[in-house]
């Protein structure tokens, strides 16, 4: 990759940028999947190579594995790993509390468990994923293929009774079949518009027979990274409740950048 940088795509990488000084040698990291965390999978294999940064990785998909070992970044699975001390990941919506939308991307479930078994969990985002409330993003849920239709029309069922505004599902397609997921499941994704009790709703979701796990996290995001296209930052941190804004200095004629046209 080289040449101009998107406002957009500024304002990711300079959110991952940001995000990779909270990344101290040693640690175990959860290394996030989608376009902004790639950034930051990038961010890392740079410091890997330039500082001699120790650091182990675990993947939240098979693409984000692929990159890890791509720029440099040592994998392990979480089984490995057992305790990470960080994951960083992107979101599609993130409320004032720092709840989360996650999954577009497909990989909302190895994201759930990698971020859970993490002492911290920032997220990195542009700004246009900040919302006052969640659910104008449909919401996935990860169900395994067998008898994906009843459990469909159950998740259908069971949004009636809950705060939501929409009730339909479509099931993810990857063209004219089923999205399937790392883990061989299937997506399907809750066009709720509002979400009045995200914590409700993630409860009463997962006891349907067939949901697997669907992709709102509650009390698991600790500190989200904001990036704009000016290369302003704004770091907050929801449990010491601070916020602080910085802006990170970069060419994109970098390395970094040079680094991707192979
Ligand atoms: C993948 C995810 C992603 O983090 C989320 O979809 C954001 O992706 P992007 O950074 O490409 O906008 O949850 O399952």
């Amino acid at each position: 990759m080289s040449g101009n940088l998107s406002p957009i795509d500024t304002a990711k990488f300079v959110a991952a940028k940001r995000a990779v000084d909270f990344v101290e040698d040693g640690m175990r990291v959860g290394l996030g999947t989608g376009s902004t965390a790639a950034w930051m999978v990038r961010c890392l294999g740079e410091r890997v190579r330039e500082e001699g940064l120790r650091i182990t990785g675990v993947p939240t998909s098979s693409r984000t594995a692929e990159l890890a070992r791509k720029v440099g970044v040592k994998v392990v699975s979480l089984d490995e790993a057992k305790w990470l001390d960080l994951t960083i990941d992107g979101a599609d919506e993130i409320d004032p509390n720092l709840n989360l939308i996650k999954g577009g991307g497909g990989a909302l479930l190895q994201e759930k468990i990698v971020a859970t078994a993490s002492d911290q969990m920032v997220v990195i985002s542009d700004a246009s994923k900040l919302v006052e409330g969640l659910g104008a993003f449909p919401l996935p849920v990860e169900v395994v293929p067998f008898g994906w239709q009843t459990t469909k029309a159950l998740v259908e069922e069971t949004l009636a009774g809950i705060d939501v505004l929409g009730q339909s599902a479509t099931l993810r397609l990857n063209g004219d079949a089923a999205y399937v997921t790392d883990e061989g499941n299937y997506i399907l994704d809750l066009h709720l518009q509002r979400i009045g009790n995200p914590r409700q709703a993630s409860l009463v979701l997962n006891q349907i027979p067939g949901v697997v796990e669907n992709g709102l996290f509650i009390d698991i995001c600790d500190v989200v990274v904001i990036g704009h296209g000016d290369g302003r930052v704004e770091v907050r941190d929801i449990n010491a409740g601070t916020r602080q804004e910085d802006r990170i200095e970069f060419a994109d004629t970098d390395n970094l950048f040079r680094d991707l046209a192979d």
